[in-house]
């Protein structure tokens, strides 16, 4: 029998009531959680979820992913949200359907292992807050690092589901590392480390559809839990990639709401119902009720999300990952990292040395964190090595994991850059073969300690811990002590409407000009950047007694096209004061060092935010001493003294967020 006689088509009917098939395809929607992180910078708000959440539950979805992931750090972060009070929300609506959550084993949802402690803490408070399926998976497929948190999940009555990173090396599947007996092997170990399910999490769309074909056939021979397909749309292959796993007889596929479908995300639930409709392998949705949850997406949600969406280009297939092999968040953050350096022509340099390092690093896949450290390592070469010198910048990541502190490596480091990486690094010069965890003190007494007074219960205090300088901030935006920056406020569908009218305006040429005697702006001026089709304006609203104030209405080059967007109109500027003993650090001291201040200044390489200094005013510094740790794209990166001598200013404080070229301290 071949595999369309497998499929052949029973019933036409179209409604929920039509004969259930013999062995229908289970779906996991990623809407709210890996939807939103691919498309929209994560930025998904909990209220922008709940008009459609009830409906969502009736689909008959086998999971729904609700957590994890980015969304940790986002929601704190930038959108004044409590992550976990997001799970516990939506569990209010969503009362029939699992949630699913994406766990990075021992980097939990952040970039690094953490300690045993603290991993064994957000396991155990992500299961009581209402997650159900913990997709757990480790960037370097080291499953070492899944021991500490499968037994927790396991002791909560929880599913596991095992994850193998899929990555490649070669234009299809094979070759001497990432071939199907790798594969193979590695899901015959989550099915000894007791998986509830197996899923083959394809992050950069690099599955090709014969290849998901025989890989599937192989896993179902190979071992006994369900087969799960999660494979990211943007090379544009996963449709095909699903019906071929399908035909292999994969249990579950991934897919995504339609306004949240294709592009770095999933291919949408819709077609995949159609296609399989009357077939032994029917979903049995009801493809009715699905287009009355897109309505209300389209209509009440969309529109304050759809300035997110990364327009640059009309094709909605990137070709460049079949080449390069780069997930699509990597793929944006690089674009966005070279475009805030004023670097973007370097792209093509960075896609050629991004295999180089790759290999460099171990040949390892490229998923988060794996692909920001060796996103951000390429860019710091592209931008900081010479003809002398390679890896000039290494960030700390690169060095840790050099030292083995995120696992074993698909091939051995090239021991030139691990040599490099590692000389006066401050765990040890020698590189360690142990599971990372076991080097790492617990780590959650400390941060108790830390936020003591300011943390009400365990859930604080873990978030804290995972991200202290961040989740600190949010913590006292929680508790009103410091009020939350208006950036933090979502857009409202009154904000569309007035930016839509203001553009409107704008290009019917009816807008008045700014007058001379306008008022000045003030520190609560908010800004917007609105998209119509191929322009781009940039509009400052400036809120007074209440009715706002068009403070201007600029049209912008689109970002794309290489010109440099021009900086608004900066407040006037207070006369620099000149720091020379600066007592009270001076909070912001935007331009390269005036000239009154003698001395070498050290400036920021990149933008990026200050995690800390590592000296202060009057310390004595040596040549290439770590002076103070910015965090950019992620990463940090330690920035090295430029001369010997004494800090004579610091200008920044932990948490603030830096341009680049602004002079971070000076030493004289
Ligand atoms: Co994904």
């Amino acid at each position: 029998m071949s595999d369309h006689d497998q499929l052949k088509r029973t019933d036409m009917a179209y409604g929920k009531d039509r004969p259930k098939a013999e062995n229908p395809v289970l779906v996991e929607d990623l809407t709210l959680r890996d939807g939103h992180q691919s498309l929209f910078a994560t930025r998904g708000r909990t209220e922008d979820m709940i008009p459609v959440a009830e409906m969502m539950d009736d689909v008959g979805f086998w999971a729904v992913e609700t957590w994890g992931g980015a969304t940790f750090d986002t929601m704190h972060r930038f959108l004044n949200e409590d992550p976990w009070e997001r799970i516990r929300t939506l569990k209010r609506y969503i009362k029939k359907t699992p949630f699913s959550m994406l766990l990075r084993a021992q980097n939990l949802v952040g970039y690094r292992n953490y300690a045993d402690d603290l991993a064994r803490a957000f396991v155990d408070r992500a299961a009581a807050n209402g997650m159900d399926i913990f997709r757990t998976f480790d960037a370097l497929n080291d499953y070492r690092n899944f021991e500490t948190v499968v037994p927790v999940i396991k002791e909560c009555g929880k599913h596991f589901q095992g994850c193998i990173c899929y990555t490649m090396t070669e234009p299809r599947m094979g070759g001497d590392v990432y071939n199907i007996d790798y594969f193979v092997n590695k899901a015959k170990d989550l099915e000894a480390m007791g998986a509830d399910s197996i899923c083959v999490k394809d992050m950069a769309g690099l599955l090709a559809p014969y290849d998901a074909y025989d890989l599937v056939k192989a896993l179902k021979a190979a071992v006994k839990p369900p087969i799960h397909l999660h494979s990211h749309f943007t090379s544009g292959m996963s449709p095909m990639t699903h019906l071929k796993a399908i035909e292999a007889g994969v249990d579950i596929i991934d897919t995504c709401m339609t306004p949240y479908a294709y592009r770095t995300s999933h291919a949408a639930i819709e077609p995949l119902v159609m296609t399989l409709l009357g077939t032994n392998r029917d979903t049995g949705f009801d493809i009715n009720h699905m287009a009355k949850i897109n309505e209300t997406l389209e209509r009440d949600v969309m529109p304050k999300y759809k300035h997110l969406l990364d327009t640059s280009k009309v094709s909605i297939i990137d070709i460049n990952v079949l080449l390069h092999q780069t997930p699509g968040g990597m793929l944006s953050n690089l674009v966005n990292q070279l475009r805030e350096m004023d670097a973007l022509d370097k792209i093509n340099e960075v896609y050629k040395e991004l295999p180089k390092v790759r290999k460099d690093l171990g040949q390892i896949p490229l998923v988060t964190p794996t692909s920001q450290i060796v996103g951000i390592q390429t860019v710091n070469n592209v931008l900081f090595d010479d003809g002398n010198e390679r890896y000039k910048m290494i960030t700390d990541q690169v060095k840790d994991l050099c030292y083995g502190l995120y696992g074993k490596t698909a091939v051995p480091i090239d021991t030139e850059v691990q040599k490099k990486a590692l000389k006066g690094y401050s765990r040890g010069e020698e590189p360690i073969t142990c599971r990372p965890a076991e080097v790492l003190d617990p780590e959650l007494p400390k941060a108790q300690e830390d936020v003591k007074g300011l943390a009400v219960d365990l859930d604080d205090e873990i978030l804290y811990a995972l991200y202290p300088v961040t989740g600190k901030k949010f913590l006292r935006w929680k508790y009103g002590k410091e009020e939350a920056p208006t950036a933090v406020r979502g857009r409202t569908m009154e904000d569309v409407k007035r930016d839509d009218e203001l553009v409107k305006k704008a290009l019917a040429g009816e807008l008045v000009p700014a007058k001379t005697d306008a008022p000045e702006k003030s520190e609560g001026l908010r800004k917007f950047n609105v998209f119509i089709d191929n322009e781009y304006f940039e509009v400052g609203v400036d809120e007074v007694g209440g009715s706002p104030v068009i403070a201007y209405a600029q049209q912008m080059p689109m970002p794309m096209q290489a010109a440099p967007m021009p900086a608004p109109a900066a407040p006037a500027a207070p006369a620099a004061p000149a720091p020379a003993a600066a007592p009270a650090a001076p909070k912001k001291l935007a331009e390269p060092a005036p000239a009154a201040v003698s001395g070498t200044p050290l400036s920021a390489p990149m933008p990026g935010m200050i995690v800390n200094y590592e000296k202060q005013v009057g310390d004595a510094v040596v040549e290439g001493e770590t002076v103070v740790v910015l965090e950019a794209m992620k990463m940090e990166n330690a920035l090295p003294a430029p001369a010997s001598g004494t800090i004579k200013a610091v200008n920044y404080s932990s948490g603030d967020s830096v341009a680049k070229g602004d002079v971070l301290c000076v030493i004289e």
